[in-house]
């Protein structure tokens, strides 16, 4: 019994001075495990008398359960400073200033197509989209430009190889193919629920031509309405894009005019220009004795809306087209067009806005 007991004290200590989990486990296997020392002991039992087998293998067993249930408690203990050691090692320092990160910009066009549509999203334009290789039904026939017309021929329009029936697939060369493309899928909802219409599509258009205000590749943002005749009319279209200027030049009071223009798909046709001066040679936009052409407008051709298979009688609408390179130049004074797309990292530096801040320049439609 004294063994018992002195054993037992021996355990116990070994146990409360493990001091990892490995320990632990060393411990347990030595005193309790096939060739342990209790486990030992245990087999002897067989050899006393009855008497003393009972009481000898009382003491044992709880012998067995006292150490047993200290090395439980020991375990977690240890598993506890553990994972105490962790939590206050793994702590975040959130007083600490952030690593110097390199900080990307956004490109012009980006900041300009975000102002337009925040503009004309205000007023109830929402986004529609078609694709940048475009076939000629949608690009020119729909809207009106007859085989012969020049903006067909190659040196404008860039035309994919020809395909097994003899046609071409062509570069969009503007988003007007957008509007057709807006127009059929309205007719196509059975219940006349695409109508009345109020989109703009922003995107990508090419043509062959490079130099200081032209590159192969530029983007446009087209806009179109088409309501029940009657409900839209020029007053509308002039009214719409003199806020839509005001508001993205930031100038209330610019000076607009319309000019009477020819663009096949829109009868009549017109072209925006704004007030600027030009003295100096330096382009000042606002009140001036001069004007700036900026977009081209009109009403929707009826013969654009007889190809999308609306009844001109029943419906007409209003359409513009502007050059977002040609917007993003004149409010911000980006002199040459081409370096749009140069990919410099200084370019973009000096002409580039901070991601995630307000644009500030942006205040909005005048209440
Ligand atoms: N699609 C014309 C262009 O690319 C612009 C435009 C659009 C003009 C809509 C009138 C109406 O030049």
């Amino acid at each position: 019994m004294d063994d018992l007991n002195a054993l037992r004290e021996e355990l116990l200590a070994a146990v409360e001075s493990a001091d990892s989990a490995e320990a632990l486990e060393e411990l347990r296997v030595s005193a309790l495990g096939k060739k342990g020392r209790i486990t030992g002991l245990m087999k002897t039992l067989g050899q006393l008398s009855p008497e003393e087998r009972r009481e000898t293998g009382q003491a044992l067993n709880a012998v067995k359960d006292a150490v047993a249930s200290a090395m439980d408690s020991r375990k977690s203990a240890l598993e506890n400073v553990e994972l105490e050691g962790q939590l206050a090692a793994e702590t975040v320092d959130v007083t600490l200033p952030v690593r110097p990160e390199a900080e990307g910009r956004l490109h012009p066009i980006s900041q300009t197509l975000d102002e337009i549509v925040a503009i004309l999203g205000e007023m109830g334009f929402s986004i529609a989209e078609g694709p940048d290789i475009e076939d000629d039904f949608h690009n020119f026939t729909a809207l009106n430009i007859p085989p012969e017309h020049p903006a067909r021929q190659m040196h404008d329009t860039f035309y994919l190889p020809e395909r097994q029936d003899g046609s071409r697939m062509v570069l969009r060369t503007h988003t007007s193919p957008v509007q057709i493309r807006t127009m059929q899928a309205a007719m196509a909802s059975k219940d006349g629920s695409g109508m009345p219409l109020r989109i703009i599509a922003p995107g990508r258009t090419y043509r062959c031509d490079s130099d200081i205000t032209h590159t192969p590749m530029f983007h446009q943002v087209e806009g179109l309405v088409v309501d029940k005749t009657g409900r839209i009319h020029m007053g509308h279209l002039k009214g719409c894009l003199i806020e839509f200027v005001r508001a993205y030049f930031e100038i209330a009071d610019v000076p607009a005019r319309f000019r009477p223009s020819h663009f096949p798909f829109t009868e009549p046709s017109a072209e925006m220009d704004i007030g600027c001066t030009r003295k100096g040679g330096e382009l000042k936009i606002g009140a001036g004795d001069d004007w700036l052409e900026i977009l081209g407008c009109g009403m929707v051709n009826p013969k654009v809306l007889a190809a999308c298979g609306i009844d001109p009688a029943e419906y007409q609408g209003f359409a513009f087209g502007i050059g977002i390179e040609r917007l993003a130049m004149l409010k911000y004074g980006i002199p040459d067009l081409r370096t749009f797309f140069d990919a410099d990292l200084r370019w973009l530096k000096h002409y580039g806005f901070v991601p995630l801040e307000v644009p500030t320049l942006f205040r909005g439609l005048t209440p």
